[in-house]
């Protein structure tokens, strides 16, 4: 049994595996999900476990509800309690106008980012009581905003993951269970590529944020690490924006 355990999801790469890599740092026992890359979530496992650390990769589509309870069985299985969920797992691909954004994207987005976090929090709560209280960071984004660049599909399942979050945290403070998201702006990771397709654009882009550069995975990862392992139960409800002085 180890003595603190967190589920990030979407750890495979990009900002959850700087998430995976600083928890396990933190002393958490780390379970890696991703739904495709079996070989980078094998790299983040090996990575944790060179370093001391313990960490188990889990495949599961956050979309598929069959499938996130058996993750979280065999995540039981495994490290025997849970302490946190790190709902980060997500998709955005970029659609510019509304009117474009056809049946499939919409569905497929929300299906993941936002119905993916519920079905996650639905299974971790239980087991976040029993373990005595908790910490749950959802990874929204600026664009829950201000609509963001990708489109309005992705704005509107990470603005509803905030209201997840709000309504989470007033219904679980009494249970010693924080939850909270964070907002990253445009953070260095594959993602990128959706919203700056050549190096021109990037420059563009990464000219708009007061700090002259895009976010780096690790410095979201500083900000949920502070919220798990750091911060009181009575920041909970919050939302917090790494947004480079963009304001
Ligand atoms: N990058 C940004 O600028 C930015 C800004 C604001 C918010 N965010 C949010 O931050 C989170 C991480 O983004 P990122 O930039 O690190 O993305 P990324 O590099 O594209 O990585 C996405 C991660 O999510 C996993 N994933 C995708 N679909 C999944 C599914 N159906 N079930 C389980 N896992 C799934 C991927 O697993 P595989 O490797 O197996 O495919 C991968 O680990 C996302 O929620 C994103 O919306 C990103």
């Amino acid at each position: 049994m180890a003595d603190r355990v967190v589920l990030v999801t979407g750890a495979s790469r990009g900002i959850g595996r700087a998430i995976a890599l600083a928890l396990a740092a933190a002393g958490y026992a780390v379970g890696v999900n991703y739904v495709a890359r079996r070989p980078e979530a094998e790299r983040v496992v090996d990575e944790i476990r060179a370093r001391g650390g313990e960490a188990l990769a889990l495949p599961a589509d956050v979309s598929d509800r069959a499938a996130v309870e058996a993750m979280f069985q065999e995540l039981d299985g495994r490290f025997g309690r849970l302490d946190a969920l790190v709902n980060n797992a997500g998709i955005g691909r970029r659609v510019a106008a509304l009117t474009a954004i056809d049946d499939d994207t919409w569905r497929r987005t929300l299906a993941v980012n936002l119905d993916g976090a519920f079905y996650c929090m639905r299974a971790a709560i239980p087991r976040l009581r029993a373990a005595g209280g908790g910490r749950i960071v959802n990874v929204s984004s600026g664009a829950a905003r201000t609509g963001g660049a990708i489109g309005a599909h992705y704005a509107a399942s990470k603005a509803g993951m905030l209201a997840l979050t709000a309504r989470a945290a007033r219904e679980l403070a009494r249970d010693g269970i924080a939850v909270n998201a964070v907002l990253p702006s445009v953070i260095d990771t594959e993602m990128l590529g959706e919203i700056a397709t050549s190096a021109e654009a990037r420059e563009r882009l990464a000219a708009q944020f007061p700090i002259g550069r895009f976010g780096r995975p690790e410095e979201v990862a500083q900000v949920v690490r502070f919220l798990v392992a750091e911060a009181p139960a009575y920041l909970t409800g919050e939302s917090i924006a790494l947004r480079g002085g963009r304001l």
